[in-house]
């Protein structure tokens, strides 16, 4: 009888334990909620053993966490090697394991192979799974990775529904639920980004999961490059899920002695629904990912020039779009693209990062000075790693964007990409971002990304490395500058741009009700203060969907609010009750950026959250109708996840939806506010008129001494 070895971690309400026979690689033995400390781990894992049955291998190969094919598993392996032209068999086998305080990482070693592998799984903040793995080459020639899983996690037998997060521009992270069927789920994105497709996201879990009931694991993968997620389901319903950088062939060629390391995988689990995942993944962006998190002052409001000015944009333009903008309570102004050398369109000027002189013939001085003397501070667009063929860059260096030598240069939105991992290409974008931020005070860059990398020779994963350490550079340099992701909106959004960036753009699209989508499957991961929510013009111009300020507004406050119209194109009561929105949204930011997110349940075709400040004395909650209720009443509306012995003072905060306010019974109550325990909050609930299309309210709640 071989030995069966078994490790434990433990978290702040989660346990782990990994078990193995002799030297094979561990298996998930148990991950759920906490154990007793006395656990027999050699019981649990022996429970869960299974005698061989007809037709597998004389020695049947569990799951484990570093699959492999050459003992018999027939699911997915988590590494596809070569030497020369030849695929390697490998044999890994455990030649060391050990725990220490929230971390263990395991030894896996193939003398004959010549390969190594060391797996680091640690439990985060939020308690998060922290993994990732490091692969070596200790054979004597090179070693090719055609793939590379950083995470492999034998699913938990309830894991049997999955949520699928993907889109399109202007329609990102659209959540579509199914059963896991037998065979494989598979994601990859393929153009040197996450991109649309929801390969950086998975979500798995009971059928019966739901807002804050049922077990369910969430992961995603911290690369800003191209990924590739699977779920393999085999015969007996064994599923394993691996999730890792997609890597071109040839690309990583490691020589002997050198290793590749995976990004980080990050894996959630919750007993509590998707309120469970949102919170785990919540406090572990805060606590571990986003730059200097604990010293962020509040999220000021921004205008952004785009939909007001498009552009067509000047001095005289844009100083008098800021003074409408402070007029209204914004507090930084954002010029996005349009002022740099002669772009008129998207047809030129990527790369000549320097005030046209024709429009702006004093340089950038004159607004910044004008928009600091009303208060803001200044954001510019950038996107540094473009380049436009019609530019004074391109001119001086046609070599220097991504290409296959003698073959067409193919566009997109007729820019090519920098080659970034080239030293003198990193230096130069380095210098050129360097020079702004030095010859102008900035507060804050929007960095676009606004095409997929093709063709890419084989450089997709050296571009993002570049990427990352030019992001570095300027964060080091320039530490107090804030920074966006923007990648066409939510084209690239993951752990690794937020460890570098203060805020990711998570769509073009500021419909309100796309906005109430997108923010419901956003804020699964991430923090509603990374979240830009602006305010659009009306009709939107990408659905054409005409809505109400007061809703467009009030969506926008549950983000990092912003607006993105000209409030010129609005009539005063309009801008009136935009500014009394941005003053609300002053008052409780605090709250929805530092707080706990819980989702609530208002009914069909509703949405609602509650956001609960961490000292638990304020709170403040959001509850929006899309379109005409089947009910006219709909059911009271219950806010769960408050502390069910603490009473609340209840007030509606003003202004109110115009059609609605007709229906409360009694507005002078509300007015007042009404005092209620937690308990017959979240029991009994609060009767809000939610029945017509577009109608959105706040609740504020103050916890009574
Ligand atoms: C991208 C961004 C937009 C805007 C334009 C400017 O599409 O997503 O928000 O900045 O570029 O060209």
């Amino acid at each position: 009888m071989t030995a069966l070895h078994t490790l434990r971690l433990d978290g702040d309400a989660l346990t782990l334990v990994l078990a193995w026979s002799g030297d094979a690689v561990p298996g998930l033995a148990y991950l759920g909620a906490t154990l007793p400390a006395d656990e027999d781990l050699a019981a649990l894992a022996g429970a869960l053993q299974r005698g061989r049955h007809e037709s597998q291998a004389d020695a049947p190969q569990p799951a484990t966490i570093w699959p492999q094919t050459g003992r018999g598993w027939l699911g997915p392996a988590a590494a596809d090697l070569r030497r020369g032209d030849r695929a390697l068999d490998v044999d890994l086998q455990t030649v060391a394991a050990r725990a220490e305080g929230r971390a263990l990482t395991v030894e896996l070693a193939d003398a004959a192979a010549g390969v190594a592998v060391r797996l680091d799984w640690r439990i985060g903040a939020g308690d998060m799974l922290v993994v990732r793995a490091t692969l070596t080459n200790v054979g004597d020639v090179p070693l090719a990775i055609d793939a590379c899983a950083a995470l492999a996690l034998p699913l938990p037998v309830w894991a049997t529904r999955i949520t699928d997060l993907s889109g399109r521009w202007s329609g990102e992270m659209r959540a579509a639920a199914g059963d896991l069927a037998r065979g494989a789920w598979v994601k990859e994105s393929r153009g040197g980004r996450p991109g649309f497709s929801g390969a950086q996201w998975l979500l798995v879990g009971e059928p019966e999961a739901d807002a804050d009931r049922g077990r369910l694991l969430a992961a995603h993968l911290a690369w800003s490059g191209d990924h590739v997620t699977r779920i393999e389901r085999d015969n007996d319903s064994v599923a394993l899920a691996t999730m890792g950088a997609r890597l071109d062939a040839g690309e990583i060629v490691l020589a002997p002695g050198t290793a590749y390391e995976t990004p980080a995988a990050l894996v959630a689990l919750s007993t509590a629904g998707r309120n469970g995942i949102r919170c785990a993944f919540h406090r572990h962006l805060r606590a571990e990912v986003l730059p200097g998190r604990a010293d962020w002052g509040p999220r000021k409001v921004h205008l952004n020039s785009w939909e007001a000015l498009g552009f067509d944009l000047d001095t005289a333009s844009a100083i008098a779009l800021a003074e409408r903008a402070a007029a209204i309570g914004v507090e930084r102004f954002v010029l996005d693209d349009g002022w740099f050398g002669r772009r008129r369109d998207d047809s030129s000027s990527l790369g000549d990062w320097t005030p046209d002189p024709q429009r702006f013939p004093g340089g950038l001085a004159p607004l910044i000075d004008r928009v600091h003397a009303l208060g803001m501070d200044f954001g510019l667009w950038v996107e540094p790693e473009m380049v436009s063929p019609d530019s004074d860059l391109y001119r001086a260096h046609p070599d220097w964007c991504l290409h296959a030598p003698g073959r067409a240069r193919p566009a997109q939105r007729n820019q090519l990409v920098l080659d970034l991992a080239r030293p003198e290409v990193g230096d130069h974008t380095f210098a050129a971002l360097d020079a702004l931020l030095r010859a102008h005070p900035i507060a804050y860059l929007k960095w676009d990304h606004n095409r997929e990398l093709f063709p890419r020779a084989g450089k997709g994963h050296a571009q993002i490395r570049a990427l990352h350490a030019l992001l570095d550079r300027l964060r080091a340099a320039h530490p107090a500058v804030e920074i966006e992701s923007c990648a066409s909106g939510g084209g690239r959004i993951d752990a690794a741009m937020l460890a570098r960036c203060h805020r990711v753009w998570p769509s073009d699209n500021n419909d309100p009700l796309e906005r109430l989508r997108l923010n419901a499957s956003y804020s699964l991961f991430l923090p509603r203060e990374v979240l830009g929510n602006h305010v659009g013009p009306d009709p939107n111009p990408i659905t054409g969907r005409v809505t109400g300020i007061d809703f467009r507004a009030r969506v926008a406050m549950f983000g990092h609010m912003g607006v993105e119209a000209d409030p010129a194109s609005m009539s005063a009561w309009e801008r009136e009750r935009l500014a009394a929105h941005i003053a609300l949204y002053k008052a409780w930011r605090d709250v929805i950026h530092e707080g706990l997110e819980w989702e609530l349940t208002p009914g069909k075709g509703a949405h609602g959250s509650l956001f609960i400040a961490p000292s638990g004395a304020r709170a403040i909650g959001f509850a929006a109708q899309t379109g005409f209720a089947a009910d006219y009443d709909l059911p009271p509306l219950r806010l769960t996840g408050l502390d069910p012995s603490a009473r609340y003072r209840v007030t509606l905060p003003e202004p109110w939806p115009r059609k609605a306010r007709r229906y409360l019974a009694d507005p002078d109550g509300w007015r007042a506010g009404r005092t209620l325990s937690g308990r017959a909050l979240a029991e009994s609930g609060l009767a809000l008129p939610l029945a017509h299309p577009e109608t959105a309210w706040l609740i504020a709640l103050e916890k009574v001494a």
